[in-house]
């Protein structure tokens, strides 16, 4: 037997206990007479003390020892005289008594603590020392919980784990595919999923009635934080329902998990449409756990700056502004600070207007040449201002001046310490445009993915030519600003569904030829079905406080898409690309 016990365990209850224990050297401390090691496994450290009198031929040995050295040590349990209650084990020590290396170590490349000294590259270089460290390894025993929970409800209501294939034909879901070259069919390519859409819609079709997986999707996107080329998806699907039952049903996933997994206690999850999220957030997924609403000074529904001759806001589609509270007092370099964010290139405004909201309730603002005391009063008003508070506005193209603003409106959130990872706030985003227009390419494309079904109420417009005016059954779950999961209710008739692939510019024959399976499925009596797809890897890093997902995932790639521990991806040789039939051979 290797070990008698972990070394997160031993208690002052144990003194005098013959124990074995095998771990990693973290630490070592020569004081005079007593050599100290901290030997570490996945549970926790353990003090083992050596003395000069009492051994000391092991107690040289124990000194030559490096770190991150494998040792099994056979000793004594005592009581230390030093004790550290911030240990589990801070109350003993083990006086040992037989010493094995089990293996030696190179002096690894950065120091194994919680707090470390190595940068990004060089961790995921030696991602299985980086794994040693506890906050790493506990964000994947984190993972493993959430994993671990989700089977646990949707085990209970009856949900059946079946999995799909992973060398397929493209779905168009908005990315780009990998693709993997078959041997046995030259000049034939398997695309490796971005969800298994098609396939659970079939097992619906298959009469399974409720399905999941927690499956690896693949994308080939440009990667942030919050996206990796291959991540996780808690995928679902449920039949003879409607959007509300799924909602339900999710919400109640959604609440089992913060209940198990951090012990919070999670209200109803309010829901906002697609319009009001745009309108009062500027985004799709706004972050709920701060107010700081939108409020329009101009739009095609008020007016409250023109006849001043202020030519930006006279000329502008949209003035609209967020309302800070208590940063009345921001100076003029912290103004100009935000300003300059608001300009950078990748948020994209012109300029920021500001007003400040005095004690006494007057209004001094940067455009006082343009707007009298009534004036600014009117905007205060509107914004339900109170004495030290701060406008900050915006002029503009409407879409793009919202888009600018929501980013503000996050950054004076972050700024005011309104963010707080420890804070959760989730929401339904309901009503979604069904289509969405490129116009690049000069046609519609499903916003969602074109299996999402009209509202009923909005099917009659599609027939009308107003595509931009159908919503869709379709539905986002948002969390602190993340989409942390979408789904929609699908198509369950062919004939909506061939008019469907219609719009989005798809001839009969293309339809036929990249969705026949479905489309055929749906002849032999396809029952009503809707569903929901969760960002695994997203939830985790949400429980776990962090914004990056790939903390929570095992062996992630960077943001080149590669994975430097394996070096991958690589070139391949020559004779594997002609078995490939990606290559001529060689003349
Ligand atoms: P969707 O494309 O919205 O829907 O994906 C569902 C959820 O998956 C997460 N996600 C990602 N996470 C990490 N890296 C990525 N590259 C990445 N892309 C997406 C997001 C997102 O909300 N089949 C549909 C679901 C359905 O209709 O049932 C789908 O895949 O958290």
């Amino acid at each position: 037997m290797y070990r008698t016990h972990t070394c997160g365990e031993l208690k002052l209850s144990d003194a005098g206990k013959k124990v074995t224990l095998c771990g990693w050297l973290q630490k070592g401390r020569d004081l005079g007479g007593m050599t100290f090691i901290d030997l570490r496994d996945r549970y926790g450290i353990t003090q083992l003390a050596f003395n000069m009198e009492v051994d000391a031929q092991l107690c040289s040995e124990a000194r030559k020892l490096g770190r991150e050295f494998v040792l099994q040590v056979t000793g004594i349990v005592k009581e230390r005289e030093n004790k550290n209650l911030n240990l589990t084990t801070g109350e003993i020590e083990i006086i040992v008594e037989a010493l094995t290396v089990l293996n030696e170590a190179k002096t690894p490349p950065f120091t194994i603590e919680d707090t470390t000294d190595g940068g990004d590259d060089l961790r995921m270089k030696y991602r299985y020392l980086d794994i040693r460290r506890n906050p790493v390894r506990n964000n994947l025993i984190l993972r493993h919980q959430v994993a671990k929970q989700t089977r646990a409800y949707l085990d209970a209501q009856q949900f059946t784990e079946v999995e799909t294939p992973v060398l397929i034909k493209s779905t168009p879901e908005g990315a780009r595919d990998f693709v993997v070259p078959s041997r046995m069919n030259p000049g034939q390519f398997y695309a490796l999923p971005q969800s298994p859409q098609t396939f659970k819609q079939l097992l619906m079709v298959a009469g399974l009635d409720r399905y999941y997986q927690i499956v690896k999707c693949f994308r080939d996107e440009d990667l942030r934080a919050d996206r990796q080329p291959e991540f996780t998806q808690i995928d679902c699907e449920m039949s003879f329902v409607e959007q509300e039952d799924v909602l339900n049903m999710f919400e109640g996933l959604v609440k089992h998990l913060f209940a198990t997994v951090k012990q919070v206690d999670m209200p109803i999850v309010p829901r906002m449409s697609y319009a009001d999220a745009m309108k009062f957030y500027g985004s799709d997924k706004p972050d709920t756990r701060f107010e700081m609403k939108f409020v329009e000074l101009k739009s095609d529904q008020t007016d409250l700056t023109f006849g001043k001759e202020f030519k930006v806001f006279d000329n502008a589609e949209l003035v609209v502004g967020i309302c800070a509270k208590g940063a009345a007092s921001y100076t003029r370099k912290q103004l100009d600070e935000l300003t300059d964010f608001v300009k950078k290139p990748q948020i994209g405004a012109t300029g920021l207007v500001y007003a400040r909201v005095n004690e006494d309730g007057s209004v001094r603002s940067s455009v006082d040449k343009f707007y009298d005391e009534a004036a600014l009063a009117n905007w205060a008003k509107a914004f339900e201002a109170q004495p030290n508070d701060l406008l900050l506005i915006l002029a503009g193209k409407a879409d793009k001046t919202r888009k600018a603003l929501n980013e503000l409106r996050l950054e004076m959130g972050s700024r005011l310490g309104l963010r707080n990872a420890a804070n959760y706030s989730c929401l339904w985003v309901t009503d979604f445009p069904l289509l969405e227009f490129n116009e690049e390419e000069n046609r519609y494309f499903a916003m969602h993915h074109p299996f999402t079904s009209p509202k009923p109420e909005d099917i009659a417009l599609l027939a009308e030519g107003k595509l931009d005016k159908v919503r869709a059954n379709a539905y986002d779950l948002v969390i602190n600003g993340v989409e942390v999961g979408g789904g929609s209710v699908r198509i369950f008739n062919k004939k909506l569904q061939a008019q469907m692939f219609e719009i989005l510019g798809f001839t009969p024959e293309q339809a036929q030829e990249q969705f026949g399976f479905l489309m055929n499925a749906f002849e032999y009596g396809a029952p009503p079905h809707a569903g929901i797809a969760f960002g695994f890897d997203r939830l985790c890093s949400l429980f776990g406080g962090e914004s990056s997902i790939r903390d929570f995932i095992a062996f992630p790639k960077n943001n080149a898409g590669r994975d430097v521990m394996i070096d991958a991806p690589s070139a391949i040789d020559e004779k594997q690309m002609v078995e490939l039939n990606i290559a001529q051979r060689a003349k």
